[in-house]
């Protein structure tokens, strides 16, 4: 069957259109599925989007879950849909959820919801990345803003849009510069180019109002001819390495290997591996770092080969008012995720709990915590738009912090 435009229907309150996606656009790959082909010309749907009437206002996502075999489009036309999208992992990454969280109050102010409800939902989706509660917190601070200051309901809910807006732009102003601060370390550490960077997790364009947090550094050194090559987890249990950055390293036509998680250690062990780049979900005042779970046994496995790990992370994703590791809230996922696996784009109609195949006895209860904990001191460095810590100390995360806040003030 020729692929092409789909139309999808969702639970209530939102919409879904689709097509196939085109990871094999720029893979470098000599072969490629020709079905695939076929659609390499149709341009990639942006993460978020949001859309003015007389489509809306409603909210637009790129969902996730179908990648790479699909690009469809999830319309959110309520914050209860959006906590759903949230929830399942249709839009995801740390920025990306702060970008969300925001559009959402806006969304719940457009549309006669409750704002301090929808933003108390919206932030409470999730717990582990703080941005999503930082976009949602202040979104709902603008409105009420506006509320106090006598701004009628589309006055106060053209603020909050107002908020969102530029909570969007200033991720992607962020995402531009740690690429600029995150090549140069990579740079300073391993001069001579060349660099082989393994990467856990998704952090591109797909979590970021721009190109993302470590993968947007690794892209930097593609374009200036010194990535050498790319080594991506497939980070089990969702598979967003193999899903999510292989599909993003393929479209840009970075050199990428894929492996599974637990081939990261012959790959050190091999001398493979120059630096370790990831994100954060949550970094605490002490720079105890929270990321996708997998993350900390690469800091043991990086610190043992004496190779770098380095955390690129916007500001916002630094959150004083966590002090240490132990205080973060790690989010615990369904058994099922682990028991079965789920295969993007094919529905499994009438299949029991998840959906997905098992590979598991049935009723068997699964670990599934979905980020872990890395201390301080197995990070060499933390890349923020405003420059770069390191040594990871709780000083000079407070001093990064206060330097942003002047920005964001003056
Ligand atoms: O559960 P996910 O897919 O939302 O987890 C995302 C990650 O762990 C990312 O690495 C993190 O948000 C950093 S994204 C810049």
């Amino acid at each position: 069957m020729p692929y092409g435009l789909r139309t999808f229907y969702c639970p209530s309150g939102s919409g879904q259109t689709g097509r196939m996606a085109d990871q094999y656009a720029q893979s470098g790959e000599a072969v490629r599925p020709p079905d695939v082909a076929a659609v390499s010309a149709h341009p990639s749907i942006p993460a978020i989007r949001w859309d003015d009437p007389p489509e809306g206002p409603v909210l637009v996502l790129l969902d996730q879950t179908r990648l790479p075999g699909e690009e469809s489009e999830l319309v959110c036309t309520d914050p209860p849909g959006l906590v759903q999208a949230i929830r399942t992992l249709a839009v995801r990454g740390a920025p990306l959820l702060g970008i969300a969280g925001a559009y959402g109050v806006a969304l719940a102010a457009a549309r006669g919801f409750d704002v301090d409800e929808a933003a108390d939902a919206l932030a409470g989706a999730r717990p582990t990345a703080v941005n999503l509660a930082y976009g949602a917190r202040r979104a709902q601070a603008a409105h009420r803003k506006a509320v106090a200051g006598g701004a009628d309901r589309r006055q106060a809910a053209a603020s909050v849009l107002a908020v969102a807006r530029a909570l969007h732009k200033e991720d992607a102003e962020a995402s531009a510069r740690m690429a600029v601060h995150g090549l140069a370390l990579l740079d300073e550490l391993m001069p001579g180019g060349g660099h082989r960077v393994l990467t856990h997790c998704n952090t591109g364009a797909l979590v970021s109002g721009g190109e993302g947090t470590a993968f947007a550094v690794a892209l930097a050194a593609h374009r200036k001819g010194r990535l050498r090559r790319l080594w991506v987890d497939e980070t089990r249990p969702l598979l967003q390495g193999a899903r999510l950055t292989a599909y993003e390293a393929a479209r840009s036509g970075m050199p990428y290997t894929l492996l599974t998680d637990n081939a990261a250690g012959s790959l050190f062990a091999a001398g493979e591996v120059d630096a370790v780049l990831i994100g954060a979900d949550r970094i605490a005042a002490d720079g105890s770092v929270a990321n996708k779970v997998g993350s900390y046994p690469l800091a043991v496995l990086a610190r043992y080969h004496h190779v770098p790990f380095i955390v690129v992370a916007p500001v916002t994703t630094v959150d004083p008012d966590t002090p240490d590791g132990a205080a973060i809230e790690v989010e615990q996922r369904a058994s099922h995720e682990v028991t079965e696996v789920t295969v993007p784009f094919v529905s499994a109609a009438g299949a029991e709990v998840g959906g997905g195949i098992p590979v598991a006895p049935l009723g068997t209860q699964a670990y599934n915590p979905a980020f872990d904990v890395t201390p301080p001191e197995l990070v060499t460095a933390v890349v923020t738009e405003e420059g770069v810590v390191s040594p990871v100390t709780t000083e000079g995360l407070a001093e990064l912090c206060a330097r942003s806040r002047q920005v964001t003030i003056s």
